[in-house]
């Protein structure tokens, strides 16, 4: 099935009853598409000779072809929630399977947690494979990046011994995030309705990018004109900023660092579209790494309490260059209950689980140590969010943090005005006044930090992930019971 994304199958089946002249208009049409799609295996096509029978030989190499192809899947990984599901543990898993790690949206707002030889990473603008070797990370086109933070983060990894130098690209399309984005940020966080943003100034660079006025990465190489663009933002913003009683930012001091920044990002940033392509031409294995998760997506998430991209899978897509037919499968990453950082309606919070899991440690914000609201597995949430990515596989993090939880909740409808709702409603304020119908399961009341097989797990562990699995619609293809990466259980 993953294959027809790559090549649609009928264009190589072959009817009994073809002429000669449609087997030979349909080779054609074939290397058309061959050419067309850039496929890596070009040449390989070309030489399957299409003749006026089918043979059980080309039916053959068919279904290796489409062994090959689907060993080769480009994956999207998204989070099914409200971001911190744990994805940064999955993608850490999944670099083992990928040649490339991409990241198409977000900014620094991400905080990706990864246990690398024992010690402890938060990535936020770079991808989590750039901890092993031989991985090649890119900043696509979708993220919006603050050089200074960007430039911070790699001498961060570099003094912890990571290298960063041919393994790393920015691409050129990339829009930046300025110091006045970042004061405006908190500037209206002061104020009423608040979202309780990261203040990393993500809303307000994505706002310029939409506006048409913002800068990208390409102007940041070309230095002149980046301060001509620079001086006249900082004179726009400046005004807003007195206007909101901020003090107004100093042309000089931001057009230096940026400009200092910008020479040492200047040998990663190249056209990573085209790097892309060529990658996939070559047979290699993408990973996109999503940031946040869909119910903070700007469009499908529960508005206005969300961040500024498209935190969903088409967000890939629009956010690298490269086009849906290209992807092949995405995996959605939910923890076994739910969290949220910041404002919003999170329907299933719930004070006791919030505490008991705070108690442990768990669930503080990895960008900005906040702490995370905390609440019952919500599957009318992860039914949606299974219906707008697509999920095709999901990955369930954190089930070790229900290991001494008794009875578990499971939210399986929301009740609003009396009504039962299956999906959540568009509305904020409808979301918050939803009530959540929950079922009762029973919890297993022992540790599963130990299971590495799913057989292992505790029966009723193994009830409740496929419970939830079924509720979201989706397969159930991988368990996390520990932020380390052997602490994975793959079904
Ligand atoms: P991300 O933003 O989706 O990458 O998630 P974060 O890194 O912000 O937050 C997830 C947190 O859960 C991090 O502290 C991870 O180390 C941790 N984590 C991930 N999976 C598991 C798990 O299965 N069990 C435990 N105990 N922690 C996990
Ligand atoms: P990762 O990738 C959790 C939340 C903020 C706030 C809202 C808008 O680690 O899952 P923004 O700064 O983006 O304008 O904030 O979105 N938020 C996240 N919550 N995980 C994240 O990223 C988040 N990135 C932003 O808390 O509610
Ligand atoms: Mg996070």
């Amino acid at each position: 099935m993953l294959l027809c994304r790559h090549l649609p199958l009928g264009k190589l089946s072959v009817s009994p009853t073809r002429t000669a002249a449609e087997s030979k208009e349909k080779e054609q049409e074939l290397k058309k598409e061959s050419r067309k799609t850039q496929n890596l295996l070009r040449g390989d096509l070309a030489n399957l000779s299409f003749v006026g029978k089918p043979s059980t030989l080309l039916a053959k190499c068919w279904e290796i072809f489409c062994l090959f192809l689907i060993s080769m899947a480009n994956t999207i990984l998204i989070g099914m929630q409200w971001g911190d599901e744990g994805k940064g543990k999955i993608i850490d898993v999944l670099t083992a399977q990928a040649d490339i790690v991409v990241r198409s949206q977000g900014g620094n707002n991400a905080g990706h947690t990864v246990i690398h030889r024992g010690v402890k990473y938060v990535l936020h603008l770079i991808p989590s494979g750039i901890l092993r070797r031989g991985k090649i990370c890119v900043i696509g086109n979708g993220v919006v990046v603050d050089p200074v933070a960007l430039v911070a983060e790699i001498d961060g990894l570099h003094k912890l011994g990571i290298k960063i130098d041919k393994n790393l690209f920015i691409s050129s399309c990339a829009h930046l995030v300025l110091p006045y984005h970042r004061i405006l940020d908190e500037q209206r966080e002061l104020r009423r309705g608040r979202i309780g943003t990261t203040k990393r100034g993500i809303g307000p660079a994505y706002g310029d990018k939409a506006a048409r006025t913002g800068l990208r990465m390409s102007d940041l190489m070309q230095p002149i004109v980046f301060s001509k663009k620079l001086q006249a933002k900082i004179i726009e913003n400046n005004r807003i900023l007195q206007a909101l009683g901020a003090k107004p930012i100093s042309f000089r001091e931001v057009n230096e660092s940026y400009l200092a920044a910008g020479e040492n990002l200047r040998p990663f940033v190249a056209n990573t579209v085209v790097y892309l392509h060529r990658a996939i031409e070559r047979g290699k294995k993408i990973l996109f790494e999503g940031a946040q998760g869909t119910f903070l997506d700007i469009d499908h998430g529960t508005y206005p309490y969300v961040t500024s991209s498209n935190t969903t899978a088409g967000g890939a897509c629009t956010g690298t260059g490269v086009p849906p037919h290209r992807m092949d499968r995405v995996v959605g990453v939910m923890k076994a209950y739910s969290t949220r950082v910041g404002e919003g309606a999170l329907p299933t919070e719930d004070a006791q689980l919030t505490q008991r899991l705070h108690s442990l440690g768990r669930e503080f914000g990895a960008t900005t140590g906040r702490k995370r609201r905390c609440g019952w597995f919500d599957a009318v949430a992860t039914r949606y969010a299974e219906m707008i990515n697509g999920t095709d596989e999901l990955a369930i993090t954190n089930l070790d943090g229900l290991d001494h939880v008794d009875p578990i909740r499971v939210c399986v409808a929301y009740r609003l005005n009396g009504k039962r709702l299956d999906v959540p409603p568009c509305d904020a304020c409808q979301l918050a006044n939803c009530e959540p119908f929950y079922e009762e399961v029973r919890g297993w009341n022992t540790s599963t930090r130990a299971a590495r097989t799913f057989s292992k797990l505790p029966a009723a562990a193994r009830k409740y992930l496929r419970y939830i699995s079924e509720l979201t619609g989706a397969k159930l293809s991988m368990v996390s019971v520990g932020p380390a990466r052997g602490e994975t259980i793959v079904l």
